[in-house]
């Protein structure tokens, strides 16, 4: 068992509570906490001079008022960008083209990059267990840094192993098989989830990547390959589905038993779920 603590549908604050505040902001996640998630998910990439900042593209000119590749920016610069001033569903919109709807005035506070750091500083400071489910964005390009960076973060605030039942725990999400082993060789304890956008041929039958034990499927394959959900549980592992919104599908996901639902709307799923 990779969860230490009861079996119950984990509701996951997909890049915080991103539907009320924008993505990957320290507001974002404050109102994810505050709405009761059990976990928060977020991207990480690393800047140019080396620090891991959660932003989910490839550049930042989709979630805030500036242009230009994390990879090709220092610290500083992404510091000096507002990470509040847009807002778009829509991940291929252009700068150009108005937002899709805005936020209130008093969720785009703290908007400023999210080093995650001061993520790790967040869920320290909650004040109840809170997990934090961290993937790895396009990690092959840095040839192992995102992973090594991540592992030293991790091991500085004691998180890089699982955590005894009643504290915050981390877990390591990919859609690279090979960024997934990186982060085992190690810590070979933390958990990872196999991020899946489709089904492979080869792992039709239920099994993940060697020494991962959670899948993390799109609503897409739960919708149409229900019966594979069913093969993972009966393999043994966990499935975190991603990104739930709607009540049919928090439903579906139920019925199934999957074990963590990771959505933009913690709270909504919250209620649907009673809690
Ligand atoms: O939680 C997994 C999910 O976030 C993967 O897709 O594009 O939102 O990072 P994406
Ligand atoms: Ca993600």
């Amino acid at each position: 068992m990779t969860q230490a603590r009861p079996h119950r549908t984990q509701v996951v604050a997909h890049r915080g509570a991103s539907e009320e505040a924008p993505e990957h902001t320290l507001a974002a996640y404050r109102k994810a906490i505050e709405d009761g998630a059990d976990a928060l998910e977020c991207d990480v990439r690393l800047t140019a001079d080396g620090h891991l900042v959660c932003v989910h593209d490839r550049r930042v000119n989709r979630t805030s008022n500036g242009r230009g590749a994390v990879s090709a920016l220092e610290l500083a610069d992404l510091a000096a960008l507002d990470f509040g001033s847009r807002k778009s569903r829509d991940f291929w919109r252009t700068r150009d083209e108005e937002p899709d709807w805005e936020f209130r005035p008093e969720d785009r506070e703290d908007t400023s990059v999210l080093t995650l750091e001061r993520l790790l500083e967040l869920v320290a400071d909650a004040g109840r267990p809170v997990d934090l489910a961290i993937e790895t964005k396009h990690p092959t390009r840095w040839a192992g840094q995102v992973e090594e960076r991540l592992l030293v973060l991790l091991k500085r605030f004691g998180l890089d192993a699982p955590a005894p039942a009643a504290d915050s725990t981390v877990r390591v999400m990919s859609f690279s098989a090979r960024s997934l082993h990186r982060v085992r060789a190690a810590s070979p304890t933390l958990p990872t989830v196999y991020l899946m956008q489709f089904v492979s041929p080869r792992l039709r039958d239920g099994r993940l990547p060697a020494g991962v034990r959670i899948a993390g499927p799109s609503i897409r394959i739960v919708r149409n390959q229900p019966a594979y959900i069913e093969r993972l549980k009966q393999a043994g592992h966990q499935v975190h589905v991603w990104t739930v919104n709607e009540p049919e599908d928090v439903d579906l996901c139920v019925g199934l038993g999957v074990d963590a639902i990771i959505t933009n709307r913690p709270r909504a799923v919250l209620r649907q779920l009673g809690r």
